[in-house]
């Protein structure tokens, strides 16, 4: 084994394509998950796919005391992938106390931890959110932090400062911030992917429902952005090209390759996609329409924003592989094997 790594928030979306990459690195994965947005079959789903069930606790990061218990139980924890955290946008304006409690204190547990039971690497999931609307695209690690839109994008700014101000010298671990686009697919396998309760938030999930009749049309945010087509751009990235990162990141750390206590990367595919080429290229892929309206404008909605990926590329050594198409693919071929369970 190359180690046992702790996976918070390891039931969830990204979390649990994660672990799946984990595994099949010959790492021992521990996930602990409070399962307030994500279900525990999640961990039957990873066991087929792998054949390796990960050790699965039920715990609030927030509980450090629990916490400490399962580092004591666990032992040698070398590195950990802090993936726990609230994050809707719209939710983060609603309850901003919910989202500054609960994504901080996480983290500063977390960090507390570490240091006691000596950890070497952490890994921490941040979010292109931080760079708020960019002058300029691409967008690259030294590109200006914008103040942010919403609770949920301050939380992850402030929890980038803490981890940078709480890296002092003789600090135990080395860290790596990985600032995601935005995630979409699921495994091919279709036994995991993106389950978001109730009505999904973002693009994707709801284009997949409203393809499978689900929900009745989408509803597109505005066609009257400075777009070539009106709509906004984002950068796709496939959600197991976004695992595999991290992956890459704790080796990098765990073989001592960093170059500082803190490091950070941008992980897209360095293209942008608007929102009516992603369901114009999903018909065409999946031969399915989806029924959409155009409506007015969604509050804090960035224009466009799409990653610079040369250091992920060149420095990380990582890169995405799959195409729009096959994530779109992924992501329908997921929706329907829902639908074959009753689960939707
Ligand atoms: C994408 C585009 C919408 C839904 C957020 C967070 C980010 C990450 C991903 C956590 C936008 C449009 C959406 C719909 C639409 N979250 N849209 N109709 O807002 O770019 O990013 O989620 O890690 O940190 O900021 O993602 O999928 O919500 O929106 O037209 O029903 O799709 O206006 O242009 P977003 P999204």
């Amino acid at each position: 084994m190359k180690g046992k790594i702790l996976v918070t928030g390891g039931t969830g979306f990204i979390g649990s394509h994660t672990v799946v990459e984990l595994q099949e690195a010959g790492f021992d994965v521990v996930i602990v998950d409070n399962l307030s947005n994500s279900s525990a079959d999640v961990v039957d789903g990873i066991e087929k796919i792998t054949g390796i069930r990960p050790t699965f606790a039920k715990i609030d990061c927030n509980d450090i005391d629990a916490m400490r218990d399962l580092f004591k139980k666990e032992g040698n924890i070398s590195g950990i992938i802090h993936f726990a955290a609230s994050k809707a946008v719209g939710e983060s304006v609603q309850k901003p106390m919910l989202y500054y409690r609960n994504n901080l204190v996480s983290l500063l547990n977390i960090m507390d931890l570490m240091t006691e039971f000596n950890v070497k690497a952490f890994v921490f999931s941040s979010s292109c959110t931080v760079y708020g609307e960019p002058d300029v695209n691409p967008v690259v690690e030294t590109s200006p932090v914008k103040p942010a839109l919403s609770p949920y994008g301050n939380t992850k700014q402030i929890a980038e400062e803490i981890i940078r101000d709480g890296s002092v010298p003789g600090t135990c671990y080395k860290s790596i911030i990985l600032r995601y686009f935005n995630p979409i697919g699921a495994h091919p396998s279709a036994e995991i992917g993106e389950l978001p309760n109730g009505v999904p938030q973002n693009l994707l999930p709801f284009v997949t429902q409203t393809a499978m009749g689900i929900r009745k049309e989408l509803s597109v945010f505005g066609d009257d952005y400075n777009t070539p087509d009106g709509s906004c751009i984002r950068d796709y990235i496939n959600v197991i090209d976004l695992a595999k990162a991290h992956v890459k990141a704790l080796d990098r750390m765990l073989e001592d390759k960093s170059e500082a206590p803190v490091e950070i990367f941008n992980l897209g595919t360095g293209t942008g996609v608007s929102v009516l080429e992603l369901i114009n290229t999903f018909t065409k892929v999946t031969g399915v329409e989806v029924p959409y309206k155009i409506v007015g404008r969604r509050e804090g909605d960035i224009e466009k924003v799409w990653g610079g990926v040369d250091k992920a590329n060149d420095v990380l050594g990582w890169k995405t592989e799959k195409t729009l198409e096959e994530t779109l693919e992924s992501a329908w071929k997921w929706q329907l094997k829902l639908r074959e369970r009753g689960l939707m």
